[in-house]
């Protein structure tokens, strides 16, 4: 049975068991602590927790899931899988265990030509909870499953939670018996490859935190309601029904298994290690292709580095089965047709999302080849030194600045005999991180615990009147300090206030912050920053400028207008430079993220390529087009659906509420998901100019751009450079690039005399110090000390003229030495064929001077060159060589 059957038939069966289909979620997690969406059931923890009412009673999904935690194990098992799909069944206070086992069996064991999976009842076994003789019984009364079928376990194995605070409850396990050339007899406690798990029904019934462990919590208390979460391992019910042997040879992955075959020459099945090369290769090709297409791009921190490491992963797993060429244009595509069928959006986004992929691959090529290189160096002084492990901190750099994964490096390393410090790399990981995360917590108000913000969002969300005017009377609910509440604060304070309604816009959909003042009986405060550190609750961070804040007390909040519609301008103008970039580009031009605030703006778009200059201008153009056409800007409040109809886009990996907000300008010519404040009509944006344009990661590309006044002052302040230009150079403005390019040639020919020059002058040097050739036991030998500054490279080329001067008719022998730039003396020696046949050799004669000079050289028999650490020395140290030459020259014939 394919995939999208199994997928159909699940839906089918929960939809006519009055159950709600929705639709999947964006693989990006709503929780900003975690991810990745996990389980199917994480799109609806408000409504098992009770946070929020259900919109439904019942509901069904089937939910794109992405877990790596066990990324080393793809390919190795036959059930670890990057990406992964989870059919569930949910209830929100509806009905309880026996509905939940009821439905699952009637599906499972239902034969296929009457709409179900089929499988044969005697092959079912079932685990509980240690206590829960309830579902127990339900096993046994529902299913008439005899209890040697029914085993009992602990918290580990039979109690489901997120591992993180949130709902939890014991659950209970259906399991497919394999046969027994899969393992022993005895069942899951025995056995889980040969007893396979193809479904859990989790029966949440209570609150749980300080998560520790699987085995390790607190229970806060129940839920409000018992509901019911079910996940069914799609992949695993796949490969047992396609009758294969894992779920890398089901439909949605094997095709690319196959090619990567065809691509080797090797074939699958035939050698256990490039079998799992070849799996990994299946797994994380798909799973890059669902989170590029879910709206994540490569990059070096969170969600994108987990994308860049899969992507990596299957490049690297190519290159060890033989494949150097670019593989993913081969393979992604093979992806795409795999899983287009259920999810079409790979398949109509499928050049964006291949740009990204493509590049990231040509980038990992690109850094395979400096990174070796920087590898091969550090592996070669690390076996000179006698040492067989590579430093944590070269295994740090090539993960950080090369972006080699840590078993690239470990591979490599091996296959040079040399182990790795991992556990200095690791630290060095750790310590990373920590700054990263202590770096993300300063930067916005907001603390861990946020049971404070909770209490006070309590009475309700905050009201946001900002749409409709900038000044609110309203009340104070409550104020924090250090994530606590506190009864006041006084003059010169900065705190937290929350009120009971604002028309404060919070920094959220890219727009920044309002700026303003809030008054009130001798009060008057600052406002610093806005923020919805949870949902539906507007935080203002205030500075107390005048008089006692208390909470309860009555104020007057005031949104600067002249900040406001600096803002309104900046958040249309965006929409106008998205629009835009859509009109010149094309449709694929997609944004993927923007900040905007008074006079500024910035959108990063699903871009490939640099914009050339002509292209910014076009864009430029038809943003200001769009400004003087004059184009009325609404917004309206409709269901998510009907958005989604009208073509309203909306920003990747963004969850939005059932009910949206739209915002059209012209509209259908911009008409975006849109939260933020905007101008009446789009010619008050006034003016839109582009600054910058540039890269941020593979396939994506960033326009920033002054709006309104602040692009007018920007005009202006290139008029002012232009005009200053045009004076000191004395020509008209636009001659300007063409007398600079004529001043930039004058100058390059100038340096090139220069050049010339100096050659000459070391030439004569060279001549000079080739007639003073002093006669050392038949030896023409020259001593030069050089003035100071000189480079290694100078001294060279002046010895080798000297050398050439002296032709080779009698032995020859240049020493030439200088203090260097950086205070320590330099020297390098040249010698003749006729020196070296008698005994003089350059790499000798170095080392001689080297030790004098405090320091070591080396180099060939013909040119060396060394160092030191003492430049009072020099002249030593060249005495010192003639005295070598004296005493070595041997006397030939
Ligand atoms: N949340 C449970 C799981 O992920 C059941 O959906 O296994």
């Amino acid at each position: 049975m394919e995939t999208a059957e199994i997928r159909r038939r699940f839906l089918e069966h929960f939809d006519r068991n009055g159950h709600t289909v929705v639709p999947s979620a964006p693989l990006i997690s709503p929780d900003p602590s975690v991810l990745f969406v996990i389980a199917g059931m994480v799109p609806f923890i408000p409504y098992l927790t009770g946070q929020q009412a259900a919109p439904w009673p019942r509901a069904t999904s089937v939910q794109k899931c992405i877990r790596t935690g066990d990324i080393e194990e793809v390919g190795k098992t036959t059930r670890h899988g990057t990406f992964f799909q989870m059919n569930g069944n949910f209830s929100f206070g509806d009905y309880f265990k026996e509905g939940a086992i009821t439905y699952a069996w009637d599906l499972i064991t239902r034969s296929q030509d009457d709409g179900g999976y089929g499988f044969d009842p005697a092959k079912i076994w079932v685990t509980v909870y240690q206590d829960d003789d309830e579902a127990a019984a339900l096993w046994r009364k529902v299913a008439e499953i005899p209890d040697e079928r029914i085993q009992r376990r602990g918290l580990k194995d039979n109690y489901w939670h997120t591992h993180q605070p949130g709902p939890g409850g014991p659950c209970s396990e259906i399991y497919v018996d394999r046969g027994p050339q899969y393992g022993p007899d005895g069942g899951p406690v025995a056995d889980e490859d040969r007893f396979l798990e193809i479904w859990n029904l989790v029966f949440m019934q209570e609150e749980i935190t300080d998560v520790k462990s699987q085995e390790e919590f607190r229970v806060v208390g129940e839920l409000p309601a018992k509901n019911i979460d079910t996940g069914m391992g799609m992949e695993r019910v796949a490969y047992l029904l396609q009758g294969v042997e894992n779920m890398y040879e089901i439909d949605q992955v094997f095709p690319v298994i196959q090619r990567a075959a065809e691509l080797s020459g090797k074939r699958y099945g035939a050698n256990h290690e490039d079998d799992v090369r070849m799996r990994v290769v299946g797994d994380h090709v798909r799973s890059s292709l669902m989170l590029i297409g879910d709206g994540i791009t490569p990059s070096n921190e969170g969600r994108g580095y987990v994308l860049r490491r899969l992507l990596r992963r299957s490049v690297r797993a190519m290159r060890l089965l033989g494949v150097d060429a670019r593989s993913l244009p081969e393979l992604l595509p093979v992806s795409r047709d795999a899983m287009g069928a259920a999810y079409p959006e790979v398949k109509s986004d499928f050049s964006r999302i291949s740009g990204i992929a493509y590049a990231e691959e040509d980038t990992f090529r690109k850094t395979l080849q400096t990174g070796t290189q920087i590898f091969d160096l550090a592996a070669g002084q690390t076996k000179k030194t006698g040492e067989v492990t590579l430093a944590g901190d070269t295994a740090f750099k090539l993960h950080d600045t090369y972006g080699f994964p840590i078993d690239l490096t470990l591979e490599m390393a091996a296959e040079q005999g040399l182990a790795v410090d991992e556990a200095g790399f690791r630290q060095l990981m750790a310590e990373q991180r920590d700054r990263a995360k202590a770096d993300a917590r300063a930067k916005k108000i907001g603390h861990a615990d946020t049971s404070a913000y909770r209490e006070l969002r309590e009475p309700g969300p905050t009201p946001f009147t900002g749409y409709q005017e900038l000044n609110t009377d309203t009340r104070v609910r409550g104020l924090l300090r250090d994530g606590a509440t506190v009864p006041a604060a006084q003059e010169g304070d900065t705190v937290e206030l929350v009120l009971d309604r604002t028309p404060f816009y919070a920094e959220s959909g890219g727009q920044d912050s309002d700026a303003g003042r809030i008054t009130g009986d001798g009060t008057e405060l600052e406002v610093l920053d806005v923020q919805r550190p949870i949902k539906g609750l507007i935080v203002h961070k205030v500075r107390v400028l005048k008089g006692e804040l208390v909470s309860g007390q009555d104020v007057l909040a005031r949104v600067d207008p002249e900040w406001r519609l600096g803002a309104c301008q900046a958040h249309s103008g965006t929409h106008v430079v998205h629009a835009a970039l859509r009109e010149v580009l094309g449709p694929q031009a997609l944004q993927s993220g923007s900040y905007n605030k008074p006079g500024y703006l910035r959108l990063d778009f699903a871009w490939g390529q640099a914009l050339g200059r002509e292209t910014r201008s076009e864009v430029e153009e038809a943003a200001n087009l769009g400004i003087r056409r004059d184009l009325p800007v609404s917004a309206t409040y409709m269901p998510l659906e009907r958005a989604r109809e009208i073509g309203a886009l909306a920003l990747f990996g963004e969850t939005y509420d059932e009910e949206v907000r739209v915002v059209e300008m012209g509209g259908e010519w911009s008409r975006e998901l849109c939260g933020g404040t905007h101008v009446a009509r789009s010619a008050q944006i006034g003016l839109v100019t582009l600054v910058g344009e540039g890269s941020v990661g593979a396939g994506s590309r960033r326009v920033e751009a002054y709006v309104g006044i602040e692009g007018f002052r920007y005009l202006a302040r290139e008029r002012t450079l232009v005009s200053q230009l045009s004076d000191l150079l004395n020509v008209q403005p636009d001659q300007l690039p063409e007398r600079v390019a004529r001043l930039l040639g004058q100058v390059r020919e100038a340096e090139k005399k220069v050049n010339q020059l100096r050659a000459s002058a070391l030439g004569a040097q060279a001549a000079e110090l080739a007639g003073g050739a002093l006669d050392v036991h038949g030896v023409a030998f020259v001593a030069h000390q050089a003035a100071a500054g000189g480079t290694a490279d100078e001294l060279r080329t002046l010895a080798l003229d000297v050398r050439a001067r002296l032709g080779n008719e009698r032995p020859a022998v240049v020493a030439v030495a200088a203090e260097g730039g950086n205070g320590r003396p330099v020297v390098v020696i040249a010698t003749n064929d006729e020196a070296r046949r008698r005994g003089l050799k350059a790499g000798e004669l170095v080392r001689a001077a080297a030790q004098t000079l405090g320091g070591g050289g080396g180099g060939k028999d013909d040119v060396a060159q060394g160092g030191g650490s003492d430049p009072s020395k020099i002249a030593d140290a060249l005495g010192r060589i003639e005295h070598v030459v004296g005493e070595n020259v041997t006397h030939g014939s």
